[in-house]
């Protein structure tokens, strides 16, 4: 419900995808009127059938959870610019004409990685990769809606269709399998559940536009986050420490990526220890990815 306890009109674009249909769960949850579109159901890069639509629909809120990937950004700039960019400036020419407030997901490929202690939002973003600066003009054109949040996130985890790099980990272990995991790379990954939670009550509340860390707190390498779950699930699976050093990629990754969600905390939107995230996710019933029905919203020509 919105402050007033009206619930709000909400766009999600992108909507196929593992966040996106997380947000339109929990949206949905909290009695919200969600439309959820996917690729197929509205392509973004497709600016006058983007404005056309929302012209219909008219909005309060359009949370955008669309993406074109790491290494298909780094195959194919010009549309990772379609997608990670030019489609968030149409995302924000769209809320201006609705007053319409914007939520936009961006990444800690923002950052170098090259520092030792998590990113703060005031830090001097440097991408190394054609995602991580798709990403951060993104980040610049969602800043053209009146009222927009950008929430920087990484390594989600908590997947339905368990596709995302943790929950494949989660797999392994599961079956005992042993697991090889890098000790040379820091991340502050985020259960989508939480990113969703903190998602809903943004939009709810009043909070100062801008962007927001939004991971579980604290941060850890990959080969920790990997013995923690054996230690949280009683596995006896074995866990390889490698090195990232020696692996041939196309892309830059930021070594140290961890980020700091004091920003949000400071709000009351705390997200909970990574730990105590992966205790939920295990906690969690299995996942199942049932289909989520588009569109809750009706065409009108005024705000509901
Ligand atoms: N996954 C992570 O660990 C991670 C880390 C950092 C940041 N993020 C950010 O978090 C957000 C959500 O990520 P995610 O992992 O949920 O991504 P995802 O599962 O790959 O979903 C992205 C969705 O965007 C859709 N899409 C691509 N091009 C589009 C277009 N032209 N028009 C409309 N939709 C389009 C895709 O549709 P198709 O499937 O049909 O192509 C897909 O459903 C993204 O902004 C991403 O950059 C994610």
């Amino acid at each position: 419900m919105s402050r007033s306890g009206v619930p709000l009109r909400i766009f999600v674009t992108g909507a196929g995808g593992q966040l996106g249909q997380t947000i339109v769960r929990e949206l949905r949850r909290g009695g919200h009127e969600v439309a959820a579109l996917t690729r197929a159901a509205l392509d973004l890069t497709q600016r006058e059938q983007v404005l056309e639509r929302l012209v219909k629909l008219r909005p309060q809120a359009i949370v955008n959870t669309s993406a074109f990937g790491v290494e298909a950004s780094e195959e194919d700039p010009k549309t990772a610019l379609a997608v990670n960019a030019f489609a968030v400036r149409t995302l924000a020419e769209a809320c201006r004409s609705a007053d319409a407030t914007l939520l936009h997901f961006s990444s800690d490929f923002v950052f170098d990685g090259t520092v030792t202690s998590p990113y703060r939002e005031t830090d001097r973003p440097n991408p190394g990769s054609v995602y991580g600066a798709t990403k951060l003009l993104g980040e610049w054109y969602a800043a053209g809606a009146p009222r927009h949040f950008v929430l920087r996130v990484e390594s989600l985890f908590g997947n339905p269709e368990g596709k995302s790099t943790i929950d494949r980990m989660c797999a392994d272990i599961r079956a005992g399998r042993t697991v090889s995991a890098f000790y040379d790379r820091t991340v502050s990954p985020v259960y989508m559940i939480d990113v969703a939670a903190a998602t809903r009550r943004l939009l709810e509340g009043k909070a100062a536009s801008g962007v927001y860390h939004c991971v579980n707190a604290g941060f850890t390498t990959w080969h920790e986050l990997a013995v923690e779950l054996t230690r949280q699930i009683g596995s006896p699976s074995s866990v390889v420490p490698v090195s990232a050093d020696g692996l041939t990629s196309k892309v830059s990754r930021p070594k140290f990526a961890a980020l700091s969600n004091e920003k949000l905390a400071n709000l009351g939107i705390e997200l909970p220890s990574w730990q105590n995230a992966l205790g939920r996710a295990l906690a969690a019933p299995p996942p199942t990815a049932t289909p989520i029905p588009p569109s809750g919203i009706r065409p009108t020509n005024s705000r509901g």
